[in-house]
């Protein structure tokens, strides 16, 4: 193969310069002794630095395999396989990959997680969805395929660190973008009750993302995702803002102490967010932001529409005014059911 040699001295010279006139061979490795580099050109041309032309042979670079491409070329999986019943798209929560296998192909589960240990080295544990999100701490049970016998992980989102054990809280790292959006609305001195805060996520982000707040106080029923949300805020270093409280947000939120609290109410409970508005309304203050996500329970509705209907019926209960300043679909729940949020105002 035609190979441009130069002297180190000039390397990034001729770099830059086969580079920039599309010289360069971009599928080999370069080869080098101990005075010269030799880069694969596609022709001989005038350089503007000391250089001559040679031949050479240069090894072509190991081009990186998706995940198809392996569990095809390694015959884990049939073509037809792949595209009937293959879920390519998998979570990643740090060292654990989290896979949905269709039941065609348990049987090659194994083969197809090991696949996945080997294209990503800094996965430790590959595991797969064994059941839905279920159940008043909506956790879904995984069950790992291969690697490592544990589900304890540490996960990295929006400049925090969260560990947890996947089978013990709430985890979506899809999430992820909302928490951040909806830090980046607080605004400082801010006084914010984060209802169903699992592991920590959404008070943590926010606090790490608008470090002014005045005070955060996370409710949780799961003890367990309390004892990794309290391990969080320690984790983080925000004892001194994040306070947290286990047990039913319904009856906390009747506490005399959070009359006219908030400034700012998430309440990421979708499939039943709207029953606690009653409770969480007397703790809003006038101006006050709620983050209402909601899943309607047929499909083939406006879920915005159906959404702010209850946000108004419970704000005509409880005698508040409100304003929707902004809605969105957060996530698709399942074929035709999507996950939205309202912000909504509180005007009085
Ligand atoms: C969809 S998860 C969201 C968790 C967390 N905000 C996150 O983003 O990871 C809802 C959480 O609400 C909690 N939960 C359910 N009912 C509750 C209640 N009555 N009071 C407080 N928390 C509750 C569940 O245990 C679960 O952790």
């Amino acid at each position: 193969m035609l190979a441009l040699k130069v002297e180190f001295h000039y390397a990034q010279k001729a770099l830059d310069y086969t580079r920039k006139d599309q010289l360069l061979l971009p599928n080999y490795l370069f080869v080098k002794d101990s005075r010269f580099l030799y880069l694969p050109v596609s022709k001989k041309f005038k350089p503007l630095f000391p250089a001559s032309f040679v031949q050479k042979t240069f090894p072509a670079k190991r081009e990186r395999l998706t995940f198809e491409q392996k569990l095809l070329q390694e015959r884990i999986l049939t073509p037809k396989e792949l595209d009937t019943y293959f879920v390519s798209s998998f979570d990643v929560a740090g060292s654990v990959a989290i896979l949905e296998i269709m039941p065609e192909l348990q049987e090659k589960e194994k083969a197809i997680a090991q696949a996945l240990l080997q294209l990503h080295p800094n996965l430790t544990t590959v595991a797969k969805k064994a059941t839905a999100t279920k159940g008043k701490y909506r956790i879904r049970t995984l069950q790992i395929i291969t690697g490592k016998r544990t589900l304890v992980t540490r996960y990295k989102e929006n400049g925090c660190l969260f560990d947890l054990n996947l089978n013990e809280a709430f985890f979506s790292p899809r999430l992820s973008f909302e928490r951040s959006r909806i830090a980046h609305l607080a605004k400082p001195k801010e006084n914010v009750l984060a209802l169903f805060a699992g592991a920590g996520f959404y008070p943590i982000v926010l606090s790490k993302l608008q470090p002014s707040t005045q005070h955060i106080v996370a409710i949780e029923l799961n003890p367990k995702a309390v004892k990794w949300m309290k391990h969080n805020v320690k984790l983080n270093k925000m004892e001194n803002k994040i306070e947290v409280i286990q047990g039913d947000a319904k009856p906390i939120l009747r506490s005399p102490r959070f009359r006219r609290f908030a400034d700012r109410i998430i309440m990421p409970l979708p499939h039943s967010a709207f029953e606690f508005l009653d409770a969480a309304l007397p703790a809003a203050k006038k101006g006050c932001t709620i983050h209402f996500y909601y899943i309607p329970s047929s499909p083939h509705v406006d879920a915005i529409q159906e959404a702010k209907q209850l946000v108004l019926n419970a704000c005509q209960r409880r005698l508040r005014k409100c304003r929707f300043i902004y809605s969105h679909v957060v996530k698709t729940y399942s074929p035709h059911v999507d996950e939205v949020v309202l912000d909504v105002k509180l005007l009085n």
